[in-house]
């Protein structure tokens, strides 16, 4: 029986399908069959983000549409073995593409995977009822902003109407030097005050679209690097560790490297 998390966030842009590639990239790689599903229909970019464009046959559209199995529209990741993406389409018929749909074809899934994780647009509309419908957990993403956590909120309370076991809150672009000097808020306050459990922080990388392997080479310089697996450990229930971003900020050299990040 997979678990079925679907990676929301009301606010779009603040990092759902970089979480949710890159989350599953480190499932994966801890020996966990995983697969990502793109329900963010019509505006689909899971496919590029994981480098899989050029390999799609068929997408979730097809299956709902029985033009063919659940198997024939999943791509193989190239470095990982485990990982799978079921892709989008650019077009569909809003008839057929129901959230009832939808989770027939996440349930499909269920046999082959431990993780099935959703990546769901961005809204509180049709296309969201569409992606959480079928999941039985949530992963909240949200950036230190007052817009993101005020959707963030009505995500959270949201959820209530879903069949929705557990949830808990990814804050994302997190920048440790400003949280030293006190101009972001600090994670665990955003938590705090939507009254969520904490379950990663990611911080701000220039190079996170680099982590995944899917036909590239693995960053593992990356500072994010570090981040996804904590969080991937948190959700196996393995640990309840958060990524430190303020760590490297600290101290003297510390207090150098602040300098010179704000004059970039
Ligand atoms: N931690 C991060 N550090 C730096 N850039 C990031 C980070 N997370 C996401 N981004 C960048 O932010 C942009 C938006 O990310 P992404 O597409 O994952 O957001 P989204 O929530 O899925 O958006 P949408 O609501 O449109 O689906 C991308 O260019 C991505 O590379
Ligand atoms: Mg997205």
């Amino acid at each position: 029986m997979a678990r079925k998390i679907v990676i929301t966030s009301g606010k779009g842009g603040v990092g759902k399908t970089t979480i949710c590639a890159n989350l599953g990239f480190a499932l994966a790689k801890q020996n966990n069959r995983v697969v990502l599903v793109d329900v963010d229909i019509g505006l689909n970019n899971l496919d590029v983000v994981t480098g899989i464009e050029n390999k799609i046959v068929f997408d979730i559209v097809d299956v709902i549409e029985g033009k063919c199995r659940t198997k024939q529209a999943l791509v193989q990741d190239l470095d990982q073995p485990n990982l799978y993406i079921m892709p989008s389409a650019h077009s569909y018929n809003k008839a057929q593409v129901t959230a009832e749909n939808v989770k027939k074809v996440v349930d499909s899934l269920n046999d082959f995977f431990d993780f099935v994780l959703i990546d769901c647009p961005a809204g509180i509309d049709e296309p969201f009822k569409r992606a959480v419908f079928g999941a039985d957990e949530a992963i909240v993403v949200v950036t230190p902003h007052l817009s993101s956590m005020r959707d963030a909120d009505k995500v959270l309370l949201m959820l209530s109407d879903y069949n929705i076991k557990d949830y808990s809150l990814v804050v994302n672009r997190v920048r440790g030097d400003m949280i030293m000097d006190k101009e972001m808020m600090d994670s665990a306050k955003i938590a705090e005050i939507l009254d969520v459990r904490l379950s990663g922080i990611i911080p701000e990388d220039d190079n996170i679209t680099t982590l995944l392997g899917v036909g590239k080479t693995v960053n593992k310089n990356c500072e994010s690097f570090d981040a996804f697996f904590m969080l991937a450990k948190n959700i196996l229930g393995e640990t309840d560790k958060l990524f430190d971003c303020t760590e490297k900020y600290k101290g003297i050299v510390g207090f150098f490297k602040r300098a010179i990040r704000r004059k970039i």
